[in-house]
């Protein structure tokens, strides 16, 4: 390749699903990271695949209207956050267009009604957990796209009282017999923390007590649990000291959330989350609704007050006991939870034959069969589909359109500031 081949002038024209920004050099698409539109950069390609290019930025020859300053001093080495050097109201807007085009592209609707952006009530102190990674002394988040941490203080997307738990952790590896290879680290809406000591190998006994890891961290440690990381790569539970499970306040509701649950992860966006799914279940008098992916009944429990019956599937048995406890703290005996996969759980969903579901699964989104079999249940009115991965929903939504269900209007629910990752709401219903 020839030098000016590899090393040119680029102008950024959008940012893309993944969080990198696109430019055109001679017809071809030239990736680049932590670029904003319409800058203007010297760059220079660092892979070459059929097709396109992918680059880094040498040099910024002109910034585009929406970048910023980033205010985290690890912003670009460390591989939380992408997003810094834009300003957080462009960061929804660009988050909108990668939507739409995902809705066009994969989705094949024409023209997406995307109603409503719900930005972050603060871009900044969101997280209530972090996973941090371990090694050599060395307490941060990896690199992006490498394994090498980056030590760090502070992590400023993290909730206010564990923003800087980094340098307490690593006072805390000083009194540990074998280092660990992570520590997670979740704090309620009630400050309670709750602490995983992940280990990846063989390790040696810990004699500290809960109080001493209190007192080491200064943090409200409500119990701390020593993790392995078993065959299938996730960390499984060895010992827990303490309170296994915290709760989480959020308007009117109450959830217990065990160390093994899952848990949204914006504190300012789940009380908008509940209130946009619960307000889908309000408008018609559906009788009977689905919660798929239910995790503790976030969603489950406030849909449960709109309908005569609930019911929620999850495949994480801590999560649906947690489930199961939070129905009746919150007063609701019209749901019922089961410990299933989706797939599992399938019978368990025609047997109901709701009108009314809603799912929230992983990144990988919904599988084919059950997609059909949802769109196949002879009552179905709506779907609310809760998406963290706009590709994804973009691929079932093409697939449900064609059993006859249309998506009727989406709104992205920012959940993740700072970062490329796109939240979604998008309401879907069965036209024939
Ligand atoms: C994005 S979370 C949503 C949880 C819940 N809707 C909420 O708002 O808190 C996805 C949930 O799906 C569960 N899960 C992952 N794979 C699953 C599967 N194949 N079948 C059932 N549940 C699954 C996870 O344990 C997790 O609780």
């Amino acid at each position: 390749m020839k030098q000016n081949d590899k090393v040119f002038k680029l102008k950024i024209e959008k940012l893309v699903y993944g969080g990198k920004g696109l430019g055109r050099h001679n017809g071809r698409a030239i990736f680049v990271p932590q670029v904003s539109p319409g800058d203007v950069i010297l760059a220079e390609v660092v892979v070459r695949k059929s097709g396109y290019s992918e680059a880094v930025f040498k040099r910024l020859l002109e910034a585009g209207e929406s970048r910023i300053r980033p205010k985290c001093p690890y912003f670009g080495k460390c591989g939380g956050c992408d997003w810094q050097h834009i300003r957080y109201e462009d960061q929804v807007k660009f988050k909108r267009d990668i939507l739409e085009e995902n809705l066009q592209k994969i989705g094949k609707i024409k023209k997406p009604n995307i109603d409503e952006i719900i930005p972050s009530t603060s871009c900044w102190n969101y997280r209530n957990r972090a996973q941090l990674k371990v090694k050599n002394g060395k307490v941060g988040f990896f690199a992006k796209g490498s394994h090498n941490i980056v030590d760090i203080e502070r992590c400023l997307l993290l909730k206010e009282d564990i923003q800087d738990v980094m340098p307490k952790l690593k006072k805390l590896l000083a009194e540990l017999p074998t280092e660990p290879a992570e520590f997670h680290i979740y704090s309620s809406s009630k400050n309670e923390v709750l602490l995983k000591i992940v280990y990846s190998g063989k390790f040696k006994k810990i004699n500290l007590t809960l109080e001493r890891i209190r007192e080491i961290l200064e943090l409200n440690i409500v119990g701390f649990g020593i993790y392995k990381v078993g065959l299938e790569g996730y960390p499984e539970r060895i010992k827990f000291f303490g309170r296994d499970f915290t709760y989480e306040i959020v308007d009117k509701f109450k959830f217990r959330v065990s160390a093994d649950s899952f848990f949204q992860v914006n504190i300012f966006q789940v009380g908008n989350l509940i209130d946009r799914v619960s307000r889908a279940a309000m408008e018609y008098q559906y009788m009977l609704a689905g919660d798929l992916y239910c995790g503790v009944g976030t969603l489950t429990i406030p849909v449960g007050r709109y309908v005569h019956r609930a019911f929620g599937v999850e495949s994480n048995f801590s999560a649906i006991s947690d489930a199961l406890y939070n129905k009746d703290i919150n007063g609701l005996r019209n749901i019922n939870f089961y410990c299933r996969e989706t797939e599992e759980g399938l019978d368990i969903v025609k047997n109901y034959n709701p009108d009314f579901i809603v799912v929230d699964p992983p990144r990988s989104g919904l599988s084919q069969r059950v997609v059909r079999e949802l769109a196949n249940l002879p009552r179905l009115k709506k779907i609310v589909y809760v998406s963290c991965n706009p590709s994804t929903l973009a691929r079932d939504i093409a697939l449900f359109h064609t059993f006859g269900i249309n998506m009727e209007k989406a709104k992205l629910i920012d959940m993740f500031p700072q970062t490329y990752h796109v939240e979604t709401i998008a309401f879907l219903r069965k036209v024939r």
